[in-house]
C-alpha cells in the first residue's frame, strides 16, 4: 500500500520512461462516437474548441470523417462535409486524420461506378485525408480495387477492414472461424495493406477470441493490427486488454463523454490500466482531463437531448442475443415506432436471422445491417400466411443479382428469383466485379445537376445524394431559405430550455401574459418531453441578436420542428379512385408515373426512401395516374395519400 501512496504526480506526466511497444491509439470521438451517441449530429463549431488539444495528446491517427458524416452534415446540419476537412485541418496539424471508406460505397449505400470513387479517394486526400481505412460489407475485396488504386497513387496510408461477424455466440462455426479471418487478412496484405482493422462494429468480439485471432493475425501478415471493437455488449474493455496481451498494435477509443453505450470504451482508464507496463501508451493523463471538461461544459449540453435515455443501463444485452449493431437496432425500433408497430419488435428478432440467412449470411454493417433491417421490419409488416417477400426493397433486389458482391454462402434460390423477376438489369444474377457492370456516372450527373455543382467536391456530393444533395446545393448557394431545422442550437438556447423544463417538472409553468412582445425572427421551437408528458415549447432570445435569417422559412424541411406529434393525414376525402398510400413514413425519391399516365397494377408508380433504403411502391389498381401529391425530396408521413389512380 505504502509504495503505491508515495506515487508522486510526475509519475502520471508524460515524461515517464517510454514502453518498450506502447499501444497506439486512434480518437473516434469526433466521427464513431458521435455517430454511435448523438446520431452524427456533432457540428464542426462544436470540434474546434479541442481540436488543437487533441492534436497534442499523440494519437495515432484522429478520425474525423467518413461513415455518416457526410449524409448527415449536409442532410441535417447544413455543413459542407468537405469544409469541415480543410477547417479541422487548420486546427490539427500533426497528428494524422482517417476516414471510414465503404470501399465502392464510398460514403453513400451503394456501389458507386468507378470514375465517381477514383473521383472521391483523390478529393478526399487532397482536402486533407490520410488514412483509408477501407471496408465492404461483405468483406469481398473486389469492391476495394478502384478505391486501392486511388488511395495508393494520392500516397494515402491503405487500411483493410475485415468486418467482424459471428453466426455462433462466439468465434467459430461453419462460415466465420479463425480461418476465415487469417484468409482475409492475407488477401488485404497481398493486396497492399498497410494495415489491418477487425473492424468490430456490434461489439461481438470476445475477450477470449480477441487473444487467439490477434494472436494468429500477428503470425499471419507482417503488417500492423488494429482493433475497432464498439462498446455495445459491454465486452469491449476486456476484449481491449486481451488483444494487447496478443500483441494488437493500434486500439480504437473514444473520449469519455462520446465513450460507452453503442459507441467505444474511452481512452482515460486505458491509459491508466497500462501505466507503467511495456505497453504504456505514454499519453498524458492530464491533457485528456483537460479535453474532457471543455467538451463537458461547452459541448456536450447541446447534444444531451440526443442521447437515447430511454434506458438507464448503457450496455445493450440485445446485441449478444440476436448480434444485431446499435445503429441496427435503434432504427429498427424507431422505424416500428413510427408505425405504431413496437409491439412487434419480438417477431423482428424472430425474422432477423432467417431474412439475415436467406441473404447469405452476410455481416451486419453499413449498408448490409440497413438491407437486411429494412426487409426484415417489410416481411414483418407486410407478408402474409401464403406469401413471404411481399415487399422486396430495391437495394435487396441489388443484392440479390450481385450488385454489392458476393456473399459469405449462396443466396436463397428462390427469394432470388423472386427478387430478380422483371428487375431492370437482368434476371440472370452476375458473378463479376459489382462496379464493371455500372456505367460511369459523373458526367450524368454534371448533367443533371448543371451549373449548381460549382466544383469537383460539390458534384461527388450531389452524385451519391441526389436528392438531399441538390437540396444542400441550394442552400449553400443561397437559391432557397435554410430552414430552422438544419440550424445550429446555442448553449443559451440549451440553458433557456433546461430552465422551462425545470419549470414544468416544478409545476411552475407560468401563464402567458396578455402584453406578450412579438414573436421575432430568432425564434426557435423545441419539442419538450417531460415524463410522459409532451410540450411544444418556443423559445425567443432577448437582447442583442443576431438574426441569421428574417424571412419566413417555407421549405419542406424534414422532421420540422414544429409538426405535432403524431400527425397523421386523412387520407383525401374527395378522391375519386384508389389510393397509393405511403406504407412508411420516408421521403419522395421520385414519382415514375406522371399526371395522366395510364398504369397497370403492379406497376412501380413511387420510389419512397425509407430508413436510408429505396421501396418501390406499385399501383393498387390499374388505371390513369390523376393526381400527384407530392414532389421529390418531400418527407410524408405513413398513410400519406402519394396519388390517386382512376
Ligand atoms: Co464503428
Amino acid at each position: 500500500m505504502s509504495d503505491q501512496v508515495k506515487m508522486t504526480p510526475l509519475d502520471y506526466s508524460a515524461d515517464r520512461p517510454a514502453a518498450g511497444n506502447p499501444v497506439k491509439i486512434m480518437d473516434l470521438s469526433i466521427r464513431d462516437g458521435h455517430q454511435s451517441l448523438f446520431a452524427t449530429r456533432g457540428r464542426t463549431e462544436d470540434m474546434i474548441p479541442v481540436a488543437e488539444m487533441m492534436d497534442e495528446v499523440g494519437f495515432w491517427a484522429i478520425e474525423t470523417w467518413g461513415g455518416a458524416t457526410f449524409d448527415t452534415m449536409h442532410r441535417f446540419l447544413n455543413e459542407d462535409p468537405w469544409e469541415r476537412l480543410r477547417t479541422l485541418k487548420r486546427y490539427i496539424k500533426k497528428t494524422p486524420f482517417s476516414m471510414l471508406l465503404r470501399a465502392q460505397n464510398l460514403v453513400g449505400y451503394r456501389n458507386y461506378a468507378d470514375d465517381l470513387a477514383y473521383a472521391f479517394v483523390d478529393r478526399a486526400a487532397e482536402n486533407g485525408m490520410d488514412v483509408f481505412r477501407t471496408f465492404d460489407a461483405l468483406n469481398d475485396y473486389r469492391n476495394f480495387e478502384t478505391v486501392v488504386k486511388q488511395i495508393k497513387k494520392s500516397g494515402k496510408h491503405f487500411q483493410g477492414c475485415i468486418c467482424y461477424t459471428l453466426t455462433e455466440p462466439r468465434l467459430g462455426g461453419e462460415v466465420y472461424n479463425l480461418d476465415y479471418y487469417v484468409d482475409r487478412a492475407k488477401s488485404l496484405e497481398s493486396m497492399g495493406a498497410d494495415s489491418v482493422c477487425i473492424k468490430d462494429m456490434a461489439g461481438l468480439l470476445a475477450p477470449y477470441d480477441a487473444y487467439p485471432l490477434i494472436k494468429a493475425l500477428k503470425e499471419a501478415v507482417e503488417i500492423p493490427i488494429h482493433l475497432h471493437s464498439h462498446f455495445t455488449s459491454g465486452m469491449s474493455p476486456m476484449t481491449h486488454l486481451k488483444a494487447i496481451e496478443a500483441g494488437v498494435d493500434i486500439i480504437d477509443t473514444c473520449m469519455t463523454p462520446y465513450a460507452y453505450r453503442t459507441s467505444h470504451a474511452a481512452v482515460e482508464p486505458l491509459v491508466m490500466a497500462l501505466l507503467g507496463t511495456n505497453r504504456d501508451t505514454g499519453f498524458d493523463i492530464k491533457k485528456l482531463a483537460a479535453i474532457n471538461e471543455v467538451l463537458e461544459k461547452e459541448v456536450m449540453p447541446k447534444y444531451k437531448h440526443l442521447l437515447d435515455d430511454s434506458k438507464v443501463s448503457i450496455i445493450d444485452i440485445n446485441v449478444l442475443l440476436h448480434q444485431t449493431p446499435g445503429g441496427m437496432l435503434s432504427n429498427l425500433v424507431n422505424q416500428l415506432r413510427e408505425m405504431d408497430a413496437l409491439d412487434k419488435i419480438g417477431d423482428v428478432y424472430r425474422e432477423l436471422p432467417k431474412v439475415r440467412k436467406d441473404l447469405g449470411q452476410i455481416p451486419l454493417v453499413t449498408p448490409t445491417s440497413q438491407i437486411v433491417g429494412v426487409q426484415t421490419v417489410n416481411n414483418v409488416l407486410h407478408d402474409t400466411p401464403d406469401e413471404r417477400y411481399k415487399m422486396i426493397t430495391g437495394q435487396v433486389k441489388d443484392l440479390c443479382y450481385g450488385l454489392y458482391g458476393k456473399t459469405a454462402v449462396p443466396i436463397n434460390a428462390e427469394l432470388q428469383k423472386k427478387a430478380l423477376k422483371g428487375y431492370p438489369r437482368g434476371e440472370e444474377p452476375i458473378t463479376c466485379r459489382p462496379a464493371e457492370v455500372l456505367e460511369p456516372e459523373l458526367e450524368k450527373a454534371k448533367a443533371e445537376i448543371g451549373d449548381l455543382a460549382v466544383d469537383m467536391d460539390d458534384l461527388i456530393l450531389y452524385a451519391q445524394f441526389p436528392v438531399t444533395g441538390k437540396k444542400f446545393l441550394e442552400w449553400k448557394y443561397g437559391k432557397t431559405e435554410v430552414p430552422d431545422s438544419v440550424k445550429p442550437i446555442t448553449l443559451e438556447d440549451v440553458k433557456k430550455k433546461d430552465e422551462i423544463i425545470k419549470k414544468a417538472k416544478a409545476g411552475e409553468l407560468i401563464e402567458r401574459k396578455s402584453d406578450e412582445p412579438a414573436k421575432s425572427a430568432a425564434l426557435r421551437t423545441f419539442n419538450v418531453f417531460v415524463d410522459n408528458e409532451y410540450f411544444n415549447v418556443e423559445v425567443d432570445p432577448t437582447g442583442d441578436v443576431q438574426v441569421v435569417s428574417a424571412a419566413p422559412v417555407v421549405a419542406a424541411a424534414p422532421a420540422a420542428a414544429a409538426v405535432p406529434v403524431a400527425a397523421k393525414p386523412a387520407p383525401a376525402a374527395d378522391a375519386d379512385g384508389t389510393l397509393l398510400l405511403a406504407p412508411m413514413p420516408g421521403m419522395i425519391v421520385k414519382y415514375l408515373a406522371n399526371e395522366g399516365d395510364s398504369v397497370k397494377m403492379g406497376d412501380a408508380v413511387v420510389v419512397l426512401e425509407a430508413m436510408k433504403m429505396e421501396n418501390s411502391l406499385t399501383a393498387p389498381a390499374d388505371g390513369v395516374v390523376k393526381c400527384v401529391k407530392f414532389g421529390s425530396g418531400d418527407s410524408v408521413a405513413k398513410g400519406a395519400v402519394l396519388c390517386v389512380i382512376g
